[in-house]
């Protein structure tokens, strides 16, 4: 067998290294276009786990490695002169030219030729092998010559950096963010031998450019990094090597692998995939393709067979990898927004950024930390909301009748401590109890509108399960306003009877509050209930035997939602917006007469309201169209009439689609813009929802994947928000309140497997502080005493 390796870097040293143990008689020729003992860059990184993972590969590389290594537990963040300290990390630096070294030599040592200061000479100087490595780095020249079949694609930033190197000891794992040009400039340091340590400055392109230095000037950018960041150099000298200020490409392909007539090729490490450095998995990455590389070639006879097996083994964890670098670098490359945080809470943004690391997990590392950093969220937010006088396990205690705050014998403890779930929240004269919300979720069991026993078993016991705030679904203003036949709706004072019964069972047994959310489905009505075809219109014939048939839309432009599919909905005139206003006017009326604490008015997913907002669905060309502004306007219209005749000790909250999830429709910074404009119209919450506007839309999935544009509104436009959209555990939740990203936190799915999703967590986290129904309490004394039991063992 013959295996061509291009590139001497980790992933194409550790591979050859691997299939020459395993492939004694094998030949296997590593070309490297650099000397032996040039290399760019300082020090790496690698984790605790990484470092079990080359153990297991090759234990003399992982001796040699081991023995090279400076350790750390710790890291240290320096923000606005105050440094925070937090413990538990794990990790280890190696001077990467020492870790190459380690490489070669045992790579030489098993009889694998390297050959460096040597091009790789292309597709004919690997006629005849059987195998060639790609591991030619993130410019790869293999990659690019057959990008037809690799199908790479490259997201680049926009943040600057640079790779610097600087003569002094570190105790920890540091950063440190100083103002300069305009700008904030991120040190990402960390030692990697004694006296000398990696450090990694980042800025904007634009304070980079104000600072007026050269990409390549590397004086210009020692004087300068010593000068920024002279307080935490305190004197060292700062080294540069090849030192230029580049910008970080996301580089992801669509195949890993390519056949040139008997020849097969190989991506493997920063040509298949790039990672952000702010996560340091570059070369753990790159060391993991070998590792499984070299698994799949030694568990199978077939190469073609055993490329597919490492492709498919390795691209979750690639993908898993680089998605967290990607959240890792928005937040860096958007430091500004969290620039008027506490230091306390900055430093929490800081180390959950990239959501592998949360508010447990954190626990886990450092617990004196996440104590301390709960207590002071507790007391800033007591203090926010003015919670002095009020006794916080009873914010609704005069509207409480029939349920009991402390479960069995145990006694709360004290709520300084509460975890930030259960902290209370205040909107306007409106108490919640504390931060977890139902999402509205239509349930699509409506006759003609009318709430049912479904709804007030449904919500009655979403109510019971200790959520501090449950959203009735998308209620509609009309029937012309309904998305399905099955949809709620909200203009008849028979149907406000309907859900005051609801809404009293809830008042009355539990501590919940209610908020009903109106809304109209715009051109996405006239469809299908939720499980048959979500989003087509009725089909005729099954509709004419339910006694229904499609009916007329309207929306901002006269665009249907599915060309071909979807009813073209009649372009809204002046007439048609002035009766909305009325219908949402007189369900806000209704509601209030129902009894319901609060009100959601629906501008996302689409629907009406949010067809105006987007330019993807508004094309008009009047006052309602075009500019932001215009296109904000029917909707404030809407809001500021519905406010007026909302009580005013009520509030109201608006759900928006952050983004569309399409090239040129709605982004982040629209929606700062949509949740200003509210905030000044009297607006007390927005539900950062995303996407659902068109049927083109592309969303980025992931855990919690809506949190950041949650963040990046709570922050900018400074108002609260509710963050929804795959958030699943009690420990997300927590992370999410207490580094900022929202201020309550709503889950929709995992309230229909679990009514009882808040009672649950308050059991597992054995806090005291929550409302039981007193019927239940023998249950819930019996599930703390389990749980306590499993969080000794
Ligand atoms: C600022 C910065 C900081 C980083 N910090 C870390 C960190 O802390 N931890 C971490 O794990 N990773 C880090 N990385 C990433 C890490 O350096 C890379 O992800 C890792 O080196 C990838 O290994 P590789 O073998 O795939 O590619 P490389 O290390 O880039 O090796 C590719 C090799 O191929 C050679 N080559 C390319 N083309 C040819 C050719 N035509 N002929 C011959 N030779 C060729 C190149 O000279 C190079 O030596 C950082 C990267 C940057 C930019
Ligand atoms: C069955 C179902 C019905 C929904 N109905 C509504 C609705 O009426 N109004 C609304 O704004 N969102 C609705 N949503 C969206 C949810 O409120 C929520 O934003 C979304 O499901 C993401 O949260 P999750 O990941 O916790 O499920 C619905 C979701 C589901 C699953």
């Amino acid at each position: 067998m013959r295996i061509d390796v291009i590139g001497g870097g980790p992933a194409g040293l550790y591979s050859a290294i691997l299939l020459k143990k395993s492939f004694p008689r094998a030949r296997i020729d590593v070309v490297e276009r650099n000397r032996p003992d040039d290399t760019f860059g300082f020090g790496i990184v690698l984790s605790d786990a990484t470092l079990a993972n080359l153990e297991a590969a090759d234990a003399p590389t992982h001796r040699e490695i081991a023995a090279n290594f400076a350790y750390w537990d710790d890291i240290h963040v320096q923000f606005k002169g105050e440094i925070l300290a937090s413990t538990g990390h794990g990790f280890s630096g190696i001077r990467r030219l020492t870790l190459l070294e380690i490489l070669q030599r045992r790579a030489r040592e098993l009889g694998v030729a390297l050959r460096h200061s040597c091009e790789d000479g292309g597709p004919e100087a690997h006629r005849g092998a059987d195998l060639v490595i790609a591991a030619d780095g993130i410019n790869s020249a293999t990659r690019e010559r057959w990008k037809d079949r690799f199908r790479p694609s490259v997201d680049q930033r926009t943040n600057r950096f640079v790779w610097l190197g600087a003569r002094m000891d570190l105790p920890a794992f540091f950063y440190s963010f100083r103002e300069h040009a305009g700008g904030i400039w991120n040190m990402h340091a960390y030692q990697y031998t004694p006296g000398e340590c990696t450090i990694v400055i980042e800025t904007t392109d634009e304070a980079f450019r104000a600072s007026g230095l050269a990409i390549d000037d590397e004086a210009g950018t020692v004087r300068l990094v010593e000068r920024i960041f002279a307080d935490d150099l305190k004197g060292a000298k700062v080294l540069a090597n090849r030192s230029h200020w580049r910008q970080f490409p996301t580089i992801s392909c669509a195949s890993w692998r390519h056949r040139d007539g008997d020849t097969h090729y190989v991506l493997l490490g920063d040509a298949a995939h790039t990672a952000h450095f702010s996560i340091g998995s570059g070369t753990k990455l790159a060391l993991e393709d070998a590792i499984a590389l070299h698994d799949a070639i030694a568990g199978c006879d077939s190469i073609e067979q055993a490329l597919a097996d490492y492709e498919s083994a390795r691209r979750d964890e690639a993908g898993r990898i680089q998605h967290s670098a990607n959240v890792s670098l928005v937040w860096f490359e958007n430091v500004r927004r969290f620039w008027e945080m506490s230091p306390t809470q900055f430093n929490v943004s800081l180390l959950t950024r990239s959501k592998q690391i949360t508010y447990e997990n954190l626990r886990l590392r450092d617990p004196v930390l996440v104590a301390s950093a709960t207590r002071w969220w507790n007391a800033r937010e007591a203090s926010r909301l003015g919670l002095a006088d009020v006794d916080v396990h009873a914010p609704n205690a005069a509207g409480r009748a029939g349920t009991a705050t402390d479960a069995g014998a145990g006694k709360a403890p004290p709520w300084l401590d509460a975890p930030p779930m259960f902290a209370p929240f205040r909107l306007r004269d409106l108490w919640l109890s504390n931060r977890v919300v139902v999402s509205p979720m239509a349930q699509y069991s409506a006759v003609d509108g009318m709430p049912n026993d479904w709804h007030l078993v449904h919500y009655g016991s979403r109510a019971v399960g200790g959520a501090g705030l449950v959203f009735v679904e998308m209620t509609c203003v009309s029937p012309q306003a309904r998305i399905t036949p099955g949809c709620l709706g909200l203009w008849s004072d028979e149907q406000a009877e309907a859900f005051a019964r609801i809404v009293d069972f809830a008042h009355a047994n539990t501590e919940a509050r209610l908020c009903l959310q109106l809304g109209h489905a715009g051109r996405k009505g006239s469809t299908q209930l939720g499980w048959e075809k979500m989003d087509w219109p009725l089909e005729p014939d099954r509709a004419e035997r339910r006694g229904e048939r499609n009916w007329p839309l309207v929306s901002a432009s006269p665009i249907p939602y599915r060309d071909g599919v979807n009813a073209v909905p009649r372009e809204m005139s002046r007439d048609d917006m002035d009766e909305v206003i009325e219908q949402f006017c007189r369900s806000a009326i209704l509601a209030d007469r129902a009894g319901f604490d609060m009100l959601e008015l629906h501008m996302a997913h689409g629907y009406l309201l949010a067809s105006f907002l987007s330019s993807v669905t508004n094309r008009r060309r009047d006052g309602y169209g075009g500019s932001p502004e215009n296109r904000l306007r029917f909707p404030l219209e809407v809001f500021a009439a519905v406010r007026a005749v909302w009580p005013a000790r009520k509030p109201i909250s608006v759900r928006i689609s952050a983004t569309d999830w399409i090239p040129d429709g709605n982004t982040g910074d629209d929606a700062v813009r949509i949740a200003r404009a509210l905030k000044s119209a009297g607006c007390d919450l927005v539900d950062v929802s995303t996407g659902q506007t068109d049927p083109a839309s592309k969303p980025v999935y992931g855990r919690m994947y809506q949190a950041v544009f949650s963040e990046q509104v709570r922050l900018e436009a400074g108002i609260p928000t509710l963050a929804v959209g795959a958030v699943t555990s009690a420990d997300q939740v927590n992370t999410l309140l207490l580094s900022g990203r929202a201020d309550l936190v709503a889950l929709a799915r995992p309230h229909l497997a679990d009514p009882y999703f808040t009672l649950h967590a308050a059991a597992e986290q054995d806090w005291r502080g929550i409302g039981w129904p007193v019927q239940y309490h023998p249950g819930a004394e019996q599930l703390h005493i389990t749980m306590r039991r499993r969080l000794l063992t």
